[in-house]
């Protein structure tokens, strides 16, 4: 399929623009960041793309009709004027996610319900067989989605949701979503950094979301790289040569990016030894197992090794979902005496939702940036080190 499509990357909130810079970088064309996502258009080698190498996005989402959807009929109708034998074979699985704002129909269940039965309505119509419905892992995921009574119906390219990287084994404590660590480390300009050879250390690494997303960039490996499958995988329209191409690309770059990075760039620190022992076996799932050094040890004690200067990217506590007990004014200040003293002229990017706790940092940051992890409003402070 060569022809120019349309394509909807969907993001947490705040982190659009952030999308839209990756999706540019990757070098996709007519990029627009807008709520919830960012749009961009090419052949179906666009969306695989983004589907292989976002690490911010959440799904990647082809639209393949638009239609005025006031009542639960023009829901039923507009969906039976898509073609979609072309999508799927009549004995394959399909799942409709479904979500509505400021529209008559407003009950998820009631619209996917809908949705879906006039998918195999058609196909009963046509053939007098019907697919079933999988709603884990389909052939087919087709997305609904109603704004102003406006519904746009896509196909999910993506799948599972793309966060998944399929590398995280060991949960550890509060880990963030891999796309919210990747945000988090492109906004701090880690990637840029990451190419002058800069340092970056995480004090209290957890699971090292953050670190294993930075070693990710650091080697050039695509975060798609490790999943099985994709919501394109089983579609009748997939293109599998364009997708091969694109695979042996970024296996490529892959090989040249890992024996490229040195092991002696990337540190976490953690003061609870579980943590270290999943952030190693998920650096183990990642391919990347020498290639961050971790070690137990309190925020105190934290320091950098000899070399440049880099990044300190962490997300202490914040009360949310750790102990509430502990005493976390005390922790934020040792964490930015540790900082003072032992980072001279690295830049910071601490993460919290309990943006109160950061004065206790006694930092001045340079940038403050509102992110979400689901559904708690953080922010991501930004601070140049004296
Ligand atoms: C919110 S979690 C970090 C989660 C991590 N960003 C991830 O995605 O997996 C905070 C971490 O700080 C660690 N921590 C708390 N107090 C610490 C201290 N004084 N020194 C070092 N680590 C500490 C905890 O053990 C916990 O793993």
């Amino acid at each position: 399929m060569s022809e120019k499509l349309d394509f909807f990357a969907t993001c947490a909130k705040g982190v659009e623009p952030l999308l839209a810079a990756e999706l540019r970088a990757l070098g996709l064309d007519a990029v627009r960041d807008t709520r919830g996502g960012a749009t961009f258009a090419g052949p179906v080698a666009a969306g695989y793309r983004a589907c292989l190498w976002s690490r911010l996005a959440s799904r990647v989402l082809l639209p393949v009709a638009r239609f005025h959807c006031p009542s639960p009929l023009d829901l039923y109708e507009g969906m039976r004027s898509v073609k979609w034998w072309e999508h799927l074979d009549t004995d394959g699985t399909l799942a409709v996610d479904f979500s509505a704002s400021n529209s008559a129909i407003t009950h998820a269940h009631f619209g996917a319900l809908k949705a879906k039965d006039a998918i195999v309505d058609q196909f009963r119509d046509r053939l007098g067989r019907r697919p079933s419905v999988d709603t884990a892992l389909p052939d087919l995921r087709v997305n609904v989605y109603l704004e102003r009574d406006q519904a746009t119906v896509s196909l999910d390219l993506s799948g599972e949701a793309l966060h998944r990287r399929g590398y995280r084994v060991q949960g550890g404590k509060a880990p963030l979503k891999e796309n919210l660590a990747a945000a988090i480390l492109h906004s701090a300009r880690w990637p840029a950094m990451a190419v002058d050879g800069a340092q970056l250390v995480d004090p209290m690494c957890g699971a090292g979301t953050l670190l294993v997303e930075g070693a990710l960039m650091a080697a050039d490996v695509a975060p798609g790289l490790g999943r099985e499958r994709f919501g394109f995988s089983r579609w009748l329209g997939h293109d599998g040569q364009a997708w091969g191409a694109l695979v042996a690309e970024a296996r490529e770059r892959q090989a040249a990016g890992v024996a490229g990075l040195a092991p002696d760039r990337i540190h976490g620190y953690d003061r609870d030894m579980r943590s270290v022992n999943a952030l190693n076996e998920n650096l183990y799932h990642a391919g990347l197992e020498d290639k961050v050094r971790v070690t137990r040890r309190a925020v105190e004690d934290t320091e950098p090794q000899p070399g440049p200067p880099g990044l300190v990217v962490v997300n202490p506590p914040y009360g949310e979902r750790l102990g509430a007990d502990d005493d976390l004014a005390a922790l934020y200040a040792a964490l930015g005496t540790a900082l003072k003293v032992n980072f001279p002229g690295w830049r910071a990017a601490v993460f919290t939702g309990n943006p109160d706790l950061a004065h206790h940092l006694r930092l001045a940051a340079d940038r403050k940036v509102t992110l979400y992890n689901g559904p708690i409003v953080c922010r991501l402070l930004h601070y140049g080190i004296g």
